[in-house]
């Protein structure tokens, strides 16, 4: 066999050594970030697609037969605006709308557009790890904001944002999970929201909505989106069918004002995303959203409600206190700071239930304020498991002397 060839002097300097670790699952699987396969309407997108094309073949072929329009198929951005208008309540053309390859692709395309080097940006102190990694991947000098049950604390924010003007570190933008957060399961009320937006045009500085688990609302009442109360520019609009449908539909979408999406779409190599995963999608969701969500929401309420019954039962007494979320799939576990459940998630793992320790979503990554924390996702496993699982979590924490 030959040498194999060394590219040790070659890498660019950009480059990372980038794992390609395929995920393992736990037997009670905790860790995962979306809901359950068999929730998946994959008859409903089969049959959206056929009758697409049973109704004119030419139009999809010719369709498909072209690279897609940079913002991707027309149809399911006209679908999205008329969703948006009546779930979040504004309304913006199918032109101000750019599909994209999951909502981590729109999400990564505004960060380039807004972030040097260096800048600060401001998210919750707990926040979503696929945003964190393409915020530091850019040089973002990420800062976390104090939240508590209810997300973001307004006062708190006002009183960060103005230290950090005064010691010359003004936030370029908040990145925020404002309904249903990952990790922490929080939603804010419109209240908060309004009061932001007041911070936010005080300070000139924009805010990220990233309105990923809307749709999988189970109690409560949906709250206002920062877009739907501000129409000025100010907010920077993104969403996904990932949530709702499938991760591996690869299809999520934003709308920002046009200087924004200009620039955005300036750093979008190729073109838009696929064009079957989004006719499939459109015709799924104008015939069947409401019954796919009255179908899938409910279920979601009963995983939750296994696991929070569990945790009840099980970790009742411990000091350990939960969130109790009205949809997406996560509770947020608070051990009491003492426990240091993140260094004892791998043996855990091993021994049948996954978890995302706290550490991972650290805004500021200190290593610090996360380590008696966790991330349960609810969604994926069945209650049954969700019921058993907690169980073996509370008995192996014992184990390990964290509870
Ligand atoms: C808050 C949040 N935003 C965005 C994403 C990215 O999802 P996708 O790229 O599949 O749309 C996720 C995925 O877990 C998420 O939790």
């Amino acid at each position: 066999m030959a040498d194999s060839f060394s590219y040790d002097t070659l890498f660019s300097k950009n480059s990372t050594d980038t794992p390609t670790n395929f995920v393992k699952h736990a037997k009670y699987d905790f860790a995962v970030a979306y809901p359950a396969p068999e929730t998946l309407p994959m008859d409903g997108l089969i049959q959206a697609l056929q009758t697409a094309v049973d109704s004119d073949s030419g139009k999809i072929a010719a369709e498909m037969a072209y690279y897609p329009h940079q913002l991707g198929a027309r149809e399911l951005r006209e679908y999205t605006s008329s969703k948006l208008t009546a779930d979040r309540g504004f309304t913006v053309g199918a032109d101000e709308i750019a599909l994209t390859n999951g909502s981590g692709e729109a999400i990564g395309l505004v960060i380039q557009a807004l972030t040097d080097p260096g800048d600060v940006v401001l998210a919750e102190e707990y926040v979503y790890m696929g945003t964190l990694n393409q915020l530091r991947r850019f040089g973002a000098d990420i800062r976390g904001v104090a939240i508590d049950e209810g997300g973001i604390i307004p006062d708190a924010l006002d009183r960060q944002i103005a230290a950090l003007i005064a010691s010359g570190e003004k936030p370029k933008y908040l990145y925020t999970i404002p309904e249903h957060q990952n990790p922490t399961g929080s939603t804010l009320s419109a209240e908060r929201r309004k009061a932001i937006l007041k911070i936010a045009h005080k300070h000139g500085m924009p805010i990220l909505e990233d309105d990923c688990y809307v749709d999988l609302r189970f109690e409560g009442d949906t709250q206002p989106a920062f877009r739907a109360l501000d129409d000025s520019g100010i907010v920077v609009y993104v969403a996904s069918y990932s949530k709702l449908l499938a991760p591996g539909l690869r299809l999520g979408y934003f709308t920002a004002s046009p200087a924004v999406m200009r620039r955005a779409l300036g750093f979008k190599l190729g073109s838009g995303p696929n064009q079957f995963a989004a006719v499939a999608i459109e015709g799924f969701l104008r015939n069947n959203l409401d019954s796919h969500r009255d179908n899938f929401n409910p279920l979601l309420q009963q995983k939750r409600n296994a696991m929070v019954a569990s945790l009840e039962e099980n970790f009742a007494g411990s000091g350990a206190t939960w969130s109790v979320p009205q949809g997406g799939c996560y509770v947020w576990l608070m051990m009491p700071e003492s426990s240091d459940i993140s260094a004892i998630r791998d043996k855990v793992f091993e021994q049948g239930v996954g978890y995302v320790a706290g550490t991972n979503f650290e805004a500021d990554s200190s290593g610090r304020i996360g380590r008696n924390c966790a991330r349960l996702c609810f969604a994926f496993e069945s209650p049954q498991k969700n019921t058993e699982g907690i169980a073996l979590l509370g008995q192996l924490f014992k184990q390990h002397g964290a509870m």
